[in-house]
Order: structure tokens, then sequence, then C-alpha cells
């Protein structure tokens, strides 16, 4: 799913240009569309990986999010986003502006996590983002997993 929208001047921060987090939002609202949708019905943001802004969007630019689901497991599932932006003042090739990688998680009534349908691979494309989704998973498990072991080795708990 390809998300589109123009960048008004309410979004801007004071040097004039979009502000990072309203990035973020239109990346986590078209990951979510299409976590929704593939969970034919509500999943919500568990994680998201760090994103970097690779260059400035600027106000009047269309920014295109485009998202995919890229694996799914037993309840949860990783997107990957690509923000890119068509310049206001010239026609040229799309701008990469940003990439992320969600995990989003379905949930019942009750917020708990239920199961979501199996991602079909058609291509090699496909494979290949599966296989790459596996790697950042085992990374972000193991990466949670060290940090709850070193506050249970310290005693002291405590938030980040
Ligand atoms: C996301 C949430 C439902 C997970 O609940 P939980 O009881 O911790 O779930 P579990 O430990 O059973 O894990 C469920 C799945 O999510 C995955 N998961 C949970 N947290 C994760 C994280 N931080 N990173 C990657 N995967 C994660 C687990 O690996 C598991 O995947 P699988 O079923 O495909 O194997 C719960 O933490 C929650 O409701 N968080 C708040 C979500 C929210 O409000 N988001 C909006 C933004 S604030």
């Amino acid at each position: 799913m390809t998300l589109s929208q123009v960048m008004n001047a309410t979004e801007a921060n004071l040097l004039g240009t979009i502000h990072g987090g309203n990035i973020m939002k239109a990346v986590d609202d078209a990951a979510g569309s299409v976590a929704n949708r593939f969970a034919k019905g509500p999943a919500v943001t568990a994680a998201m990986d760090e994103m970097t802004f690779l260059v400035p969007v600027r106000v009047g630019d269309i920014l295109h999010v485009d998202a995919r689901v890229n694996w799914a497991g037993h309840s949860s599932v990783e997107v990957g986003v690509r923000a890119e932006v068509d310049r206001w003042d010239e026609v040229s090739e799309r701008t990469h502006v940003a990439t992320a990688y969600l995990v989003f998680v379905a949930v019942d009534e009750d917020g708990s996590p239920r199961p979501v349908p199996e991602l079909e691979l058609e291509s090699e494309e496909d494979q290949r983002r599966f296989r790459e989704a596996q790697i950042r998973r085992r990374h972000r498990l193991a990466r949670r997993e060290a940090i709850r072991a070193s506050r249970d080795e310290s005693g002291e708990g405590g938030e980040p």
C-alpha cells in the first residue's frame, strides 16, 4: 500500500522543513493500515526499528509512504516502509527520504495477541525480504533478552 500526502506548513519545524515526527506518523499510519488488513483486524505497533532521515522534506513536497508485510510469525508481522518525496518545484525522480521496519502484533478484543494468516511468498524479492526480516527479528529479540538479563543481574530493574 502507498499513502501519499502534500506536506503542509503546519507540519514544519523551526527550520521550515518538515518535522521528523510527522514523517514517523505517516510511516506508522501506512504500516498500521497494511498490518490491520493483513491481520484481518486490529494490530498494534509493538516496535519500530531505528529510522534514519536521509534528506529534509520541504513544505509542499508530496510524501509517498510505501508499506508492505515482509514477514509474519504467529501473532506478529514485520512491515517494511520506504518514504519518498516528489519535490513540489521540479519534475524529477522521487527522492528517498527514509526507510523503517516496524513490528505489529494482531490483538483480540482484550488486547491479547491473536494469530495472523500465513504470509505467501510469491517472488524472489519476497523471499529476500522475508530472510532479511528474520535476521532483524533475531537481533530485536536478542537485544530485548540481553537487556532483560542485564537488569535481572543488576537487580535494578527500572525504565530505559
Ligand atoms: C504488543 C503487545 C500486544 C505484545 O504483547 P505481549 O504479551 O508482550 O506479547 P508476546 O510476548 O506474547 O508476543 C507476541 C508476539 O509479538 C512479538 N513481540 C512482542 N514485542 C516485541 C518487540 N518489542 N519486538 C519484536 N517482536 C515483539 C513476539 O515475538 C511475538 O511474536 P510471534 O507471536 O509472531 O512469535 C503488548 O506489548 C502491547 O499491547 N503493547 C502496546 C501496543 C500499543 O499500544 N501500541 C501503540 C503505540 S503506543
